[in-house]
């Protein structure tokens, strides 16, 4: 079974499990957060120049990379000859491996409150910011904590489901239910857009999206931005690569990658315009401080003036929800194909065991968010060793290190060890040329190499602004 390589079944297949995989909780819970981090326009800009000049050769450097070694992420450098680059494999499963143990902790976030909005949305709504912490074990009314089990016990419920959608291998499912939540969640974003623009005081934040603050636009931006854009795109290795080795010859990568990365940003821009706005609108300018429960803490404000909000806000959360699945279902998918190839475990042991173990570290996650002061350790030249709070310094060691060591062990794996010849040659077995080819080449050897040494550099020696 080990041997034989499902393949996709149709084009279609494809491209909703790749954007399955792209859209989700990075869009809408992180990339506000990080764009309010990073001043508003000054990342918005960066962001919008870093999709198509790195993020996009990438996806398509790691979708060759996966048809061209038919293979998982670890074994592909050495089926393709180049038995060296075996740690970039290794650093893209351990991403998959640690984002997985927090990723599915705010997917049962999202659970608790598409059940907060069936049951009891006038809760939410008098006290939106009590209510999220609440949720994360934390009476900010009383000043005490105590043990989140609630909402640990909707991760559990989240996890179970990802778990069983692998072991059943009912993907065949999640593609059609795919195919109309997409645009179901494309169209309540639209509609929450109108409505979070017209809110009174929202106008300050669109200007804070729209205008570029000067002192923003610095390396840090930059950081924030480019590992940012790496986990919207699910980059990083793990799974593009495992995604790519289930395509089929004839398939056009060039064409799917530019279509999953224009479909990923417009979601995540689109999110940044409801939820920059509906913070200002109804945390106000004080509460903007607050950025982790962006998602779940503005949004109240939002549905509680519309009609029919309390339905709107159940729909939205989901959709959400169905996003994160996806999402979450890749990433175990890239975890679970390298254990059982590699160590020729089996897949139900293999999932049953890794789930296990990413849930109980995905507890510290949600335990340190509030409830607990559990810590984690950090380091950079300008500060020195640090101990930011466990949920931190999880994030950080993924978005800021791991993600772009991998991504620039791609880049330079394909760029100059693999050439890029051979993608482009890859690309073309579909038999149409690939006309960017030579945009394409510069690209993944020069640009996109430098931009991340150059920013991993300069964010190691003058320090990380740490929240
Ligand atoms: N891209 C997803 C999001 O935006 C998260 C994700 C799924 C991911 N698979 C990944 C990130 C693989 C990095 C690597 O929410």
């Amino acid at each position: 079974m080990e041997n034989n390589r499902a393949q996709w079944s149709s084009k279609v297949g494809f491209i909703l499990a790749a954007a399955g995989s792209a859209v989700g909780l990075g869009n809408i819970w992180k990339f506000p957060g990080k764009a309010f981090e990073g001043g508003g326009g000054a990342f918005l800009l960066m962001y919008l120049l870093i999709v198509p000049l790195i993020g996009m050769p990438a996806m398509l450097s790691e979708l060759a990379v996966g048809r061209a070694s038919q293979s998982n992420v670890v074994d592909s450098f050495r089926k393709l000859g180049h038995k060296g680059y075996t740690w970039v494999g290794w650093v893209g499963w351990a991403v998959a491996f640690i984002i997985t143990c927090y990723y599915s902790h705010v997917g049962g976030w999202v659970l608790r409150y598409v059940a907060s909005y069936a049951t009891e949305s006038g809760k939410v709504y008098s006290d939106p910011l009590g209510y999220f912490y609440a949720m994360l074990g934390y009476d900010a009314a009383a000043g005490t904590t105590f043990f989140p089990l609630t909402v640990i016990l909707f991760a559990f419920v989240f996890m179970a489901v990802c778990a069983f959608v692998i072991i059943k291998g009912v993907e065949d499912g999640i593609e059609r239910f795919n195919k109309v939540g997409m645009p179901a969640l494309f169209l309540i974003l639209i509609v929450l857009f109108v409505r979070a623009a017209t809110l009174p005081g929202a106008a300050e934040g669109l200007k804070y999206m729209l205008s570029i603050d000067a002192k923003k636009v610095s390396p840090q931006t930059f950081l924030i931005a480019l590992s940012q854009a790496f986990y919207s795109l699910s980059l990083g290795m793990s799974i593009m690569v495992t995604y790519g080795s289930y395509l089929p010859r004839h398939e056009n990568i060039g064409r799917n990658t530019a279509l999953v990365c224009t479909m990923d940003t417009l979601v995540a821009v689109l999110a940044g315009f409801i939820i920059i706005p509906a913070v200002f609108a109804t945390l106000g300018p004080d509460g903007v401080g607050k950025g982790g429960g962006f998602a779940f803490v503005s949004l109240a404000g939002v549905f509680e003036h519309m009609p029919g909000g309390v339905f709107f806000g159940f729909l939205f959360y989901l959709l959400l929800l169905f996003a994160a699945l996806t999402s979450t279902v890749s990433l175990i998918e890239g975890i679970v194909a390298f254990l059982t190839e590699h160590l020729h475990w089996g897949r139900t042991f293999t999932t049953l065991l890794t789930c296990g173990v990413m849930f109980l570290i995905g507890c510290l996650y949600t335990c340190s968010q509030a409830a607990f002061p559990l810590k984690g350790i950090w380091f950079d030249f300008a500060n020195g060793v640090t101990f930011p709070p466990l949920c931190d310094a999880m994030e950080f060691l993924t978005d800021r290190i791991m993600i772009p060591l991998c991504a620039l062990g791609t880049c330079v794996f394909v760029g100059w060890t693999w050439k890029p010849e051979s993608a482009v040659a890859e690309v073309e077995r579909c038999g149409v040329k690939f006309k960017l080819a030579k945009a394409y080449s510069f690209l993944i050897k020069f640009i996109a190499p430098l931009a991340i040494i150059v920013i991993l550099a300069v964010s190691l020696f003058t320090g990380t602004t740490l929240s």
